[in-house]
């Protein structure tokens, strides 16, 4: 999967593209992410971005030609590409919307500054919106690095164990159940004692009623689209829950 982000800070993502599992999976060659900086699609000495609003106001807005050069000189190589800006009014990501982009070969990010972009980029050189969520970020990189952090994560080969991102908070519609790893005993904290003994069965009973009694407590909105078996909903039921 390609990613191309378009920034006036490349920089930005230099560390974050280096590290953990985004860092192994650029090496492995499994995601490849370019920095793209704008200002070299400017046409003037002073490789001018932004200019004031027309209808006067606060603030720059992000003018519309490097943008779209840059889009323009980007499509200009295969596969097509998807192009997606980085905006508070775009669709919310979420897992499943993040499965539906891990689906797409290549995505252009458009990293929005200042009090805004050019409308007219919005209007006939994006494809798609993403907002991740309803808070306003002083620019489009840290949610573009989001995207890509939660859209590389689901491509195959990415984590070292396949079962990880099928076991993810979410991706059976659950939060994760509780994890605890050595010492057993921590400053008077013990493990619960079903996950020292060895009866798997018993394990996964255990785990699966903690992602039902968490998503409960914490998102009972999640419950409405989850699949539950008898179990499960019996299980809900003890703790007050009701099918909507
Ligand atoms: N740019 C500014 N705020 C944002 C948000 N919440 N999501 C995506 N891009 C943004």
């Amino acid at each position: 999967m390609l990613f191309d982000i378009l920034t006036i800070f490349p920089g930005f993502f230099d560390s974050a593209l280096q590290e953990g599992v985004l860092g192994r999976a650029i090496i492995n060659g499994i995601v490849k992410v370019r920095a793209i900086d704008l200002r070299d699609f400017t046409a003037d000495r002073h490789h001018t971005v932004d200019d004031r609003p027309y209808g006067g106001g606060e603030g720059m807005v992000m003018k519309p030609e490097p943008i779209y050069r840059a889009i323009e000189t980007l499509k200009g190589e295969p596969p097509p590409p998807v192009t997606v800006l980085l905006s508070p009014r775009g669709r919310v990501l979420d897992q499943t919307f993040a499965a539906e982009l891990a689906g797409l070969e290549r995505l252009v990010l458009i990293c929005g500054r200042y009090e805004g972009i050019d409308e007219r980029i919005h209007d006939h050189f994006v494809d798609i919106e993403i907002s991740i969520g309803d808070y306003v970020l002083s620019g489009g990189e840290p949610a573009a690095l989001v995207v890509v952090d939660a859209v590389s994560r689901l491509m195959p080969g990415v984590l070292g164990c396949e079962a990880s991102a099928s076991s993810d908070s979410f991706s059976d519609g659950l939060l994760k159940y509780p994890q605890y790893t050595r010492p057993a005993d921590f400053m008077g904290h013990r493990v619960p004692d079903v996950l020292m003994s060895g009866d798997h069965a018993r394990i996964a009973r255990w785990r699966r009623e903690r992602s039902l009694a968490m998503t409960f407590k914490r998102r009972p909105d999640f419950l409405s689209v989850v699949r539950l078996d008898e179990k499960d909903a019996e299980f809900l039921n003890k703790m007050g829950w009701r099918p909507e």
